[in-house]
């Protein structure tokens, strides 16, 4: 499904990641692991198109970023779900509103905001709805920023440091609802620097150290 061959990308600074290959397929669940400023986050948003490797070529499906028409950037981004590591959720508007906004797959208002109710209800959030993102708890607005990225059924979810501000317990939780996505089906590609939180789900490990990638 995803196929990363030897791509790179550097800052203006000079940092960034240096020849990653690696393959992800539906169902897997994969860890990107490695201390701060080993290129987790750099490497997610290679995947989600929003930086551009200087080389290498990244596939998804029928695409290949390298003979990818800018035109096909949104078919390729629609196929994603993304968790960003700041959550990035609108502080104006309600948690349904968040969701139900991410729904571009559907047009109809109203299939729209049935979608997001029905993701929200996944996660966990339905007595939540109208709260807006600031009057949640840290593990809400982390389901919060999961529903959004689930409300378009992509086949792959991408997931920055979903647990680092999360008690075990609450960890647990959202480490169970991301694993529940990867037995749907959906490739699971989370960046983490605790990667003992998630023994349970026994993921494929990528190790990432200084702008490389080495599967464990
Ligand atoms: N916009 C930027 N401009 C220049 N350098 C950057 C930029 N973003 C990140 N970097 C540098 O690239 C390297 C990798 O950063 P990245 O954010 O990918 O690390 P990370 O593994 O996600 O770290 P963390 O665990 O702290 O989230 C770091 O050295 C960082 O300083
Ligand atoms: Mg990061």
């Amino acid at each position: 499904m995803l196929k990363l061959l030897n791509v790179s990308f550097h800052y203006p600074g000079g940092a960034g990641v240096n020849g990653i290959s690696l393959e992800l397929r539906p169902s897997d669940f994969a860890l990107l692991v490695g201390r701060t400023g080993a290129g987790k986050t750099t490497l997610l948003k290679l995947i989600s198109l929003e930086l551009t490797p200087d080389a290498g070529d990244l596939t998804l499906e029928k695409f290949r970023t390298s003979s990818m028409k800018d035109a096909h950037k949104p078919l390729w981004r629609r196929r994603l779900g993304i968790v960003h590591q700041n959550l990035q959720l609108l502080e104006d508007r309600s948690v349904l509103e968040n969701v139900r906004l991410a729904a571009i797959c559907e047009p109809n208002l109203n299939h729209a905001k049935a979608r997001a109710l029905k993701v929200l209800s996944r996660v966990h959030l339905s007595h939540k709805i109208h709260s807006y993102p600031p009057q949640l708890s840290t593990g809400e607005q982390q389901r919060a920023a999961i529903a959004r990225a689930l409300v378009n059924e992509p086949f792959l979810l991408l997931a920055d440091e979903p647990v680092s501000n999360l008690d075990a317990l609450t960890s647990a939780g959202i480490i169970d609802l991301l694993h529940h996505c990867s037995q749907s089906g959906m490739a699971v590609l989370v960046a983490t620097h605790q990667p003992e939180r998630f023994e349970s789900v026994k993921p494929i490990v990528y190790k990432m150290d200084d702008g490389r990638v080495f599967r464990q």
